[in-house]
């Protein structure tokens, strides 16, 4: 399952040509605040595509999880970008239903090369680097098991 909201809409475009190229089945689940949707064209080469949008006047009214729960959307795994609160309710949506759940994090970058920690994110585990807390973003990610951070 891929799920992006806002920024987190195009990443998703590379992810589903890529699983494709590998005949893995993906089902995109997109979230928008409203039908100025983008992309939408270039996710239809997902096997199946759902849209959620703020105020519901395109696909199911409500969140991405709400779109993937009335219409029933199970798979294995969901890599997710978008929002921190989308992530959050991805996130445990995926523990609910067992699936293995990647996020995608966007933090401000000022090195980029892992060095000053100005993009790190509060982790689950402690950080061999800095010895907290603390993950990367721009060295140890951005992609993350779901479960490594805290959202
Ligand atoms: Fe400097 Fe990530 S931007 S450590």
């Amino acid at each position: 399952i891929l799920v992006g909201g806002g920024v987190g809409v195009p990443p998703m475009v590379a992810c589903a040509e890529e699983l494709r190229r590998r005949y893995i089945k993906t089902i995109a689940v997109m979230g928008y605040r409203s039908d100025d949707t983008f992309l939408q064209e270039e996710l239809s080469i997902a096997n199946e595509s759902y849209i959620a949008t703020d105020d519901g006047s395109l696909g199911t009214r409500g969140t991405v999880v709400d779109a993937i729960k009335l219409n029933h959307v199970k798979g294995d795994v969901i890599l997710a970008c978008g929002p921190k609160p989308m992530l959050s309710a991805v996130k445990t949506h995926a523990k609910y239903t067992d699936a293995l759940c990647y996020v995608s994090l966007e933090e401000r970058m000022a090195c980029g090369v892992g060095a000053c920690l100005g993009c790190v994110c509060e982790s689950t585990g402690i950080d061999d680097h800095s010895g907290v807390n603390n993950k990367r973003v721009c060295k140890d990610g951005p992609v993350f098991l779901a479960d490594e951070v805290k959202l």
